[in-house]
């Protein structure tokens, strides 16, 4: 299939874009590169455009006759939108919204849609299961949450078919270097990790030690950039077969602290990670790990590569890359 990918020069984007193109799909990217980057797009080609123009959203379904479409574009910084939730009102939910229309006016009916465990909130009980209350608590899993009642409608009234992937803690790199992750600022924790353990770097603030956890810092659930890639080549092929309609965990069901982490970027660069104890952030739920069931019922899909040693160490790797490329000190 012709598939254009929204934000495909993005983080998860991009390695989404090499799956789908390795399972013989032709990715289109769409990407304004506010925060995505030229030189991730390699396998197929890059048109530069936002989201809110949406003639030329029509004009790159028309040109390229896509089938589908994967969305991962999107302002996605949860502290951000706390101190600014306009932006995110206007590029998320605002922005998807000439995406659905432009799909709608040109005959294209089916999209698998990022979306995040943001939209739950605190949870009432762990692990977290689709059919958890969505209460989000900050304006960025908010513009998320309204997104997937958009598609329900459409689905509803256009028969448009979709897929909702709420993704867990997004970590890890193209095992074969090609990609990895390049936020600024970065704000996800395994790079902050891996960075603070190199000599001569700050020190790494772990904020929390009193959580209701093992260790007392908070858990999360982290899953291999690659694992997320092959969900959406997965998602696509069940919405060919069938008007699935749905919102689907991609987690691992298994947690990682904090220390935990840390533990693990010491094992695999023997390092230490010199670090200091904080209070907690205000909106930091302690633990956020996902039920994974219903998506492995549907897609038949596992996670193949998200111990979090294999995280570290793809992480690890294409960091030294980056570092030799002189990106980092
Ligand atoms: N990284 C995670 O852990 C995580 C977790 C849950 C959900 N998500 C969601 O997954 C998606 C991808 O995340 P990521 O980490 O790859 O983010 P990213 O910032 O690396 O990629 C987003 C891409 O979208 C592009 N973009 C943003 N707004 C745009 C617009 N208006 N028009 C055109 N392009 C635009 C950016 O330039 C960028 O290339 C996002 O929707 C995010 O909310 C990510």
């Amino acid at each position: 299939m012709r598939i254009l990918v929204a934000g495909g020069a993005g983080y998860i984007g991009s390695h989404t874009c090499k799956t789908l193109a390795q399972a013989g799909h032709e990715p289109v990217v769409y990407d304004n590169l506010s925060l995505g980057h030229a030189e991730s797009v390699k396998w197929g080609p890059l048109v530069v455009g936002d989201l809110a123009d949406q003639a030329l959203l029509e004009a790159t379904l028309r040109e390229f006759q896509i089938e589908a479409v994967v969305h991962f574009a999107a302002k996605s910084c949860v502290g951000e939108s706390m101190q600014e939730p306009m932006p995110y009102f206007i590029n998320n939910s605002v922005g998807t919204t000439r995406l659905l229309d432009a799909m709608l006016r040109c005959g294209v009916s089916r999209i698998v849609f990022s979306s995040t465990c943001a939209v739950y909130g605190v949870p009432d009980f762990v692990p977290i299961e689709e059919t958890c209350p969505t209460r989000p608590i900050n304006p960025y899993g908010e513009t998320k949450l309204a997104i997937e009642k958009m598609l329900h409608w459409l689905g509803v009234l256009h028969g448009l078919r979709w897929i909702s992937l709420r993704y867990f803690n997004a970590a890890g790199a193209d095992p074969a270097g090609e990609l990895g992750e390049e936020h600024d600022p970065e704000t996800h924790l395994i790079p902050l990790v891996l960075r603070a353990a190199a000599p001569g770097t700050a020190r790494l603030q772990v904020f929390g030690t009193d959580y209701p956890t093992p260790d007392g810092t908070a858990i999360r659930d982290y899953i291999h950039v690659t694992d997320l890639a092959d969900a959406h080549v997965m998602a696509l092929a069940a919405l060919s077969a069938d008007p699935v309609n749905d919102c689907f965990n991609l987690g691992t069901g298994q947690g990682t602290s904090v220390m935990e982490v840390l533990a693990t970027v010491a094992a695999v660069t023997g390092w230490p990670v010199r670090h200091e104890t904080v209070a907690r952030r205000p909106g930091d739920i302690p633990i956020l790990v996902a039920k994974t069931d219903k998506t492995a019922q549907h897609f038949g899909w596992r996670p193949r590569r998200s111990s979090i040693q294999t995280i570290v160490q793809d992480t690890w790797n294409w960091e030294c890359r980056a570092a030799r490329a002189g990106l980092r000190p």
